[in-house]
């Protein structure tokens, strides 16, 4: 992504939940907050999202991955975990909302440099203020170092973690996204929840051409898409760093968990929400 700028794709991705709210009454992730961070353009951005099956087909997923990643998060607070990392934040607003603040949950958010100093102007200007459990980390993962800006912000790397890492992962190379895997995969008792898109030609047709129109659109927004995986291919890397406790939702199992549609066929192709943890499987 471009030096400078904030990221736009951040803004499409919060665009979509807050349109979940206000169209869908937030029926599979509440997120009281997701408006106000907008900003006074809500109305304009959530419209620009509305209006054929593509924009529903995403903000039903971007609701799903939300909600699974706070589900998972609430277990493994549940469990004693008392540091979260939200990677490539955006206007994520889960360390704003914090609802495990009581039971000691500290959150660190780290972006890219660009995005998080416009997210506390977003912040500032809506009138929200931080938790002194949200700690902000400015950090670009293709050319930084994430455990040392992570210890430099006070996190600490010999206790239980979980990282949020949603809608990042397209966007970064290779070499990028297998560093951050191994950081995770070296904090005990680690977790994360992350989501990816199988490679292009996995899709039908039809399906293909929605996912070269939303890639392009993302170019355009100076992000283009650079890492798409296999499920076979992703769940043997996150094997082999130890992370071999896995859940994998896939678009059909989303349908299945949060809309309530009875299961069918075999997997179709598309975007999927992974949640690993070191083990072998189960929770
Ligand atoms: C599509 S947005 C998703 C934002 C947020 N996680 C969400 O789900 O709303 C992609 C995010 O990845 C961040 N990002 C992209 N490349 C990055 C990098 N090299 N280092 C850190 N963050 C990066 C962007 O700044 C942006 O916040």
């Amino acid at each position: 992504m471009e030096e400078r700028k904030p990221s736009q794709t951040a803004v499409a991705a919060a665009g979509y939940r807050a349109a979940h709210q206000v169209l869908d009454g937030g029926r599979i992730f509440s997120d009281p907050l997701a408006c106000a961070v907008l900003g006074p353009e809500a109305d304009t951005i959530i419209g620009a999202l509305t209006g054929d099956a593509a924009h529903t087909r995403a903000r039903v997923f971007m609701a799903a991955r939300s909600r699974f990643a706070e589900d998972s998060l609430a277990v493994a607070v549940a469990r004693g975990v008392r540091q979260a990392v939200v990677l490539g934040a955006g206007l994520d607003t889960s360390g704003l909302r914090n609802p495990h603040a009581d039971q000691g949950l500290r959150t660190f958010e780290v972006d890219h440099p660009a995005t998080q100093a416009w997210k506390l102007k977003r912040i500032a200007d809506a009138g929200l203020s931080a938790p002194a459990s949200l700690i902000f980390a400015a950090i670009d993962l293709e050319r930084e170092d994430l455990g040392h800006g992570l210890l430099a912000a006070g996190f600490d790397p010999h206790q239980p973690a979980f990282f949020l890492w949603l809608g990042v992962v397209p966007y970064l190379r290779p070499a990028a996204i297998s560093a951050t895997l191994r950081y995770i995969a070296g904090v005990p008792g680690a977790e994360v929840v992350f989501d990816y898109s199988e490679p292009l030609e996995n899709y039908p047709p039809d399906r293909r051409a929605e996912m070269v129109a939303l890639g392009s659109h993302a170019a355009q927004a100076g992000e283009p898409w650079l890492s798409h995986f296999d499920p076979a291919d992703i769940a043997r890397e996150l094997k082999g760093l130890g992370l071999g406790d896995q859940e994998d939702l896939d678009v059909a199992g989303i349908a299945v968990r949060y809309l309530g549609v009875p299961a069918v066929g075999p997997a179709a192709p598309g975007p999927h929400v992974m949640r690993a943890r070191r083990g072998e499987g189960g929770r």
